[in-house]
């Protein structure tokens, strides 16, 4: 496909990971560019990912790489700057669980979407699950 959605992750431990591998699996989109303070962990998941570029925090990726859409994993208290400052620069912004924590950084958030015109979403990756679907899953999916 030519024109596919360009990914940054941000935040590249546990769940990161799970992430790189869910933008695998869609043919639209590529991971482009990665970035986590611990560089050597960002390191390792571009190269086990086929991720171009790698940084040490989210102003140098957003700086350096034009991106479509961000996927933020990192820490709770680390959702909402990265978030922020992907939204001002009109990149779509997916946020894992909890989006941020405090209902004034969500409101914060919800109008940085609407006032860039970007897409802001959270992880919540079973919405769609029906009860069935949710037990023969177990807590593994
Ligand atoms: N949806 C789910 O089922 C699910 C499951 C697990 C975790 N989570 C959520 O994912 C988030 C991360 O959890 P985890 O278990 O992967 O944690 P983790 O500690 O394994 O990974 C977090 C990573 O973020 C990096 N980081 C922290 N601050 C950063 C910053 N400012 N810029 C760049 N990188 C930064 C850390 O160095 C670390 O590598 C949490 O908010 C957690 O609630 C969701």
């Amino acid at each position: 496909m030519a024109n596919k959605v360009r990914f940054g992750l941000v935040g590249c431990g546990g769940i990161g990971a799970v992430h790189a591998k869910a933008i695998a699996l869609v043919d639209e989109a590529e991971l482009v560019a990665v970035c986590d303070v611990d560089l050597a962990r960002a390191q390792k998941l571009a190269e086990e990912h086929g991720a171009a570029h790698v940084f040490p925090d989210v102003k140098s990726l957003l700086d350096a790489i034009a991106l479509d859409a961000v996927t933020i994993a990192t820490d709770h208290k680390q959702h909402f700057a990265p978030a922020m400052a992907a939204m001002a620069r009109r990149v779509h912004t997916i946020i894992e669980k909890p989006i941020t924590v405090s209902l004034e950084e969500a409101h914060k958030l919800l109008e940085a979407a609407r006032a860039n015109d970007v897409k802001l979403g959270g992880v919540f990756q079973r919405r769609f699950f029906s009860s069935r679907t949710a037990y023969a899953c177990g807590d593994r999916r």
